[in-house]
């Protein structure tokens, strides 16, 4: 890191920790110059690196203030958080046990709602298959897996215009498989990896797992990871993958914009670092076009591009795949080691509602529908929600990321909620350590009912509670 960047890492920790609060003077350059030792240059740079980044002010012939509202709220003063040992294992377990019960109101639920995808057209292909299938066909479908259907996840990509051969995609156990065998594929026990902060569980889980250390990077639900932070990381560390989510990232709901994919792209290539790209929520946007995944701008092929129908057709099939390139036939031979294959009937199934079903009418209708929950959902926290309360919420998928007063503990407000069947996925489950402790993440694809309503009503009031001065 260069030492105006420390200067200004050094600045945006003191404003984390409330030493400059919104508001006060800054020490003038000179003064900064005298007591850093730095020069009057550097110091220059690194106020101006601040006030591009929103968190300070100039006033002309009056000084450098601390701006009114920091560049993100979000922000919890920390860029880039080191962990050498990755403990989330048993936690996420519990809260996952919890949010299985059917009588919970499942806002902390991972998956959209089941009633959302076409179960009779798939029981219908299904039901093809079983009839058709013959006993070889049953079990030829071994790592890469089926052809058909790697051909058909090919021509999608191909109408996006990404060039994906039929080759290099392996068929695998939902996304997860895919994204645990390319993380396995690039890197031994002991390196360091890259994620988002916050980030999907599954991958600290993955982390911990495999015995990897992770450097999770400062991600904002509005612009996305970092790019200065996963520099720094990039510069001071051995990092050896990136495990990143561009579009639609969980729990945030961010995407990032095509020039800031490029710029991490190019980024990453510099570093030489491999590059895990969790894709599993971008069939379900809500604009014109599907976007870009960050694969498109690889230049040098050091993409593992995963993805899966769990979040948009099917849950259940436990059918993904990743775009290995150069890695696949590595992968495929992990996989043997560990899956051996993915299930035939399942694969065959796919294949059949492809090429007979409306897979894009369909998808058409999911996006409509998660769009209309979702404000739905945005209106009762408006409703029901302390003011106070921050809903960060994306153009695309279900998830609602809840930024609540530091003061409240969700993870307290998790164990309360379950008193009543309401299930939320709090904060902790995202990160290594307890910076989100005051944040959730919400799943806004159910159908919306008194019931759903009811439970907003107790979380708002179960928050209120924890305001109240005193309040344990
Ligand atoms: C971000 C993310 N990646 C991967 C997965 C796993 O996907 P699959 O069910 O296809 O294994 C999930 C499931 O919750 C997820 O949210």
């Amino acid at each position: 890191m260069k030492k105006y960047q420390r200067l200004a890492e050094q600045i945006l920790e003191q404003i984390a920790m409330d030493i400059w609060k919104p508001g006060d003077r800054l020490p003038s350059l000179r003064e900064q110059v005298r007591h850093s030792g730095m020069s009057f240059m550097t110091v220059g740079h690194a106020y101006q690196l601040l006030e591009s980044r929103g968190a300070i002010v100039a006033r002309p012939q009056s000084g450098y203030y601390v701006a009114s509202r920091p560049r993100s709220n979000h922000h919890h003063g920390q860029q880039v958080t080191r962990n050498e040992a990755v403990d989330i294992n048993t936690y996420i377990f519990d809260v996952l046990q919890a949010s299985c019960d059917a009588t919970v109101v499942p806002f902390g639920s991972a998956f959209p709602d089941p009633r959302l995808f076409p179960l009779q057209q798939l029981n219908r292909s299904l039901s093809t298959v079983s009839k058709t299938a013959t006993a070889v066909s049953v079990i030829e479908n071994l790592p890469p897996g089926n052809s058909a259907l790697r051909h058909a996840i090919a021509q999608r990509y191909a109408q996006q215009g990404v060039p994906v051969s039929p080759d290099e995609i392996v068929i695998t156990a939902g996304a997860l498989e895919a994204l645990n065998l390319s993380l396995q594929v690039a890197t031994q026990p002991g390196d360091w990896v890259i994620v988002e902060n916050p980030c999907f569980y599954g991958a600290l889980q993955a982390l911990e797992r495999l015995g990897l250390k992770a450097l999770a990077i400062a991600t904002d639900p509005v612009t996305g990871i970092d790019l200065d932070a996963l520099e720094q990381a990039l510069e001071q560390n051995p990092v050896k993958a990136c495990w990143l989510m561009t579009n639609s990232q969980n729990p945030l709901g961010v995407t990032l914009t095509v020039n800031k994919k490029q710029a991490l792209m190019r980024l990453l290539e510099r570093y030489q670092v491999t590059v895990i790209e969790d894709d599993v929520y971008s069939e379900l946007y809500y604009g014109r076009e599907r976007p870009l995944p960050l694969r498109a701008f690889d230049e040098q092929g050091i993409t593992l591009h995963c993805s899966s129908y769990s979040k948009c057709l099917v849950a259940g099939f436990r059918i993904g795949w990743v775009v290995a390139g150069k890695y696949a036939r590595r992968i495929q031979q992990l996989q043997l080691m560990s899956t051996l294959s993915t299930s035939s009937p399942m694969q065959l199934a796919l294949v059949d509602f492809l090429a007979t079903r409306r897979f894009d009418t369909h998808l058409r209708r999911l996006r409509r529908t998660l769009a209309e929950r979702k404000q739905q959902v945005l209106l009762a926290l408006s409703q029901h929600f302390p003011p106070e309360a921050k809903i960060h919420h994306s153009e695309s998928g279900y998830f609602l990321w809840v930024e609540l007063p530091k003061q409240i503990d969700t993870r307290r407000l998790y164990q309360q909620a379950l008193r009543y069947n309401i299930s939320i996925a709090p904060g902790r489950m995202f990160c290594t350590d307890d910076c989100w402790d005051h944040c959730f993440r919400l799943n806004a694809s159910w159908s919306w009912g008194e019931r759903e309503q009811q439970a907003i009503m107790t979380l708002a009031r179960l928050i209120a509670q924890q305001m109240e001065p005193g309040s344990v």
